[in-house]
C-alpha cells in the first residue's frame, strides 16, 4: 500500500499502525494493540467511558486524591520535580500541582506533540511559579527529562488513571524499572492502580448499560477503515469484555457475528463465526501483589491510599 501524507511523522505513524494491524491479526488470537483506540474520537468516547455510572475507577481515583493530597503532598516533599507519564489533559496532576510545596517542576510527557503543546500553554497560565516543561515521547521508550532551573529534592515520577493495568505483567515490570530509573536513588513513584474486585462490578464497568464502551472498543475498525483503507463491517462485530480469572485482568473482545473475510489493503484475514480479536487487557491488582510487583525491579511500597470500599490504591513507592 502506498500511504502518502504531507507530513513524513503521520506518514511513518500510518505504516507503524499497518504493520501492527497485519502483525495482530496474523495470529492464532487475533490482537490489535489498545493505543490505537485514542484518535480524537476514541479519546471523547473514553471522557464518556470516565462519566458512566458502572465505570468506578475515574471518579474513585479522583475522591481518593481530593481527600488524601495533603498527604501525598507531605509525603512527595518540597522542591520535587514531578514526571507525569501520558500526561493527556493534565486533569489529575491540577489537583497536585496545587498542593505540592514549591515544586521544582513539572514535566508533561504525551506522545501527541500538537495536544501537549497546547496543554503546556494553559498550565504556564495556570501555574505561573511552576517551571513546566513538556517532553514529546513515547513513554515506554527511553526519554531524557530536563532539569529545572531550581535544584531539584527529588523526583517523583506519575502515572494516574490505572494506566500500568492495560500493561502485561511483564511490560509492566519492565515500565516500573524504568520508572525506578528515571526518579533515580532517592526519587519516588506516585501510580494509581485499580484492585481486585467483585466480578459483576468489573463486568459492568467494561460491559456498560449505555454501549459506550462498545463504541470506543469498535472504534479501533473504523480506524482501520478510515485510516488503512480496511473493509471491516462494525455492524458484524460486537463488544465484549470477559474477566480472565488466571490472569486477573478484564480483556475486552470483538466478536465476529458470522464467518467473514476482511480485507485490509491487499491482506485478506478470515474470522470463524465468535472468532475475537483482544483489543485490551485491563490487570486489576491486589495491594500486595502490587507490591510484589514493585519489589521485584527494586521498589519498595512507601505508602498506600485506597477509598472507603478498597477499589482503587493510589501508591508511593521508592527504591529499595
Ligand atoms: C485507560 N485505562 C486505564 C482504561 C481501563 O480501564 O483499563 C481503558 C478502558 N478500557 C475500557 N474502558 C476503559
Amino acid at each position: 500500500m502506498t500511504i502518502a501524507t504531507t507530513n513524513p511523522a503521520a506518514e511513518a505513524a500510518l505504516h507503524t499502525m499497518l504493520e501492527d494491524v497485519i502483525t495482530g491479526l496474523s495470529q492464532g488470537q487475533k490482537t490489535l494493540p489498545s493505543k490505537y483506540f485514542y484518535d480524537e474520537r476514541g479519546s471523547k468516547l473514553f471522557d464518556d467511558i470516565c462519566e458512566l455510572d458502572e465505570y468506578y475507577l475515574t471518579r474513585t481515583e479522583s475522591s481518593l486524591m481530593q481527600a488524601r493530597v495533603g498527604d501525598i503532598a507531605s509525603v512527595i516533599g518540597p522542591n520535587a520535580l514531578l514526571v507525569e507519564y501520558g500526561s493527556g489533559s493534565s486533569l489529575k496532576t491540577r489537583l497536585l500541582l496545587r498542593n505540592l510545596v514549591q515544586p521544582a517542576g513539572y514535566v508533561p510527557i504525551d506522545i501527541s506533540g500538537e495536544y501537549l503543546s497546547q496543554v503546556g500553554h494553559s498550565l504556564k497560565a495556570e501555574f505561573p511559579e511552576i517551571e513546566i516543561m513538556p517532553v514529546v515521547a513515547d513513554f515506554t521508550k527511553s526519554f531524557a527529562i530536563p532539569s529545572p532551573s531550581v535544584e531539584e529534592a527529588r523526583r517523583v515520577i506519575y502515572f494516574p488513571g490505572s494506566t500500568i493495568g492495560n500493561f502485561q505483567r511483564d511490560d509492566a515490570k519492565m515500565l516500573l524499572a524504568g520508572m525506578a530509573d528515571n526518579a533515580g536513588p532517592i526519587g519516588g513513584v506516585l501510580i494509581g492502580v485499580d484492585l481486585d474486585k467483585d466480578r459483576d462490578v468489573l463486568r459492568s464497568a467494561y460491559n456498560d448499560s449505555k454501549g459506550v464502551t462498545a463504541e470506543f472498543n469498535l472504534n479501533v475498525l473504523k480506524r482501520i477503515n478510515d485510516e488503512l483503507g480496511g473493509g471491516f463491517d462494525l455492524a458484524k462485530f460486537r463488544h465484549d469484555a470477559v474477566f480472565n480469572n488466571v490472569h486477573s485482568c478484564i480483556e475486552m473482545h470483538l466478536i465476529s457475528t458470522q464467518r467473514q473475510t476482511v480485507k485490509v489493503c491487499t491482506y485478506s484475514f478470515e474470522f470463524e463465526e465468535n472468532e475475537t480479536i483482544l483489543t485490551e487487557y485491563s490487570h486489576k491488582y491486589t495491594v500486595d501483589a502490587f507490591g510484589l510487583m514493585a519489589n521485584d525491579v527494586g521498589l519498595d511500597v512507601k505508602n498506600v491510599w485506597t477509598d472507603s470500599n478498597n477499589m482503587f490504591a493510589v501508591m508511593y513507592l521508592e527504591r529499595a
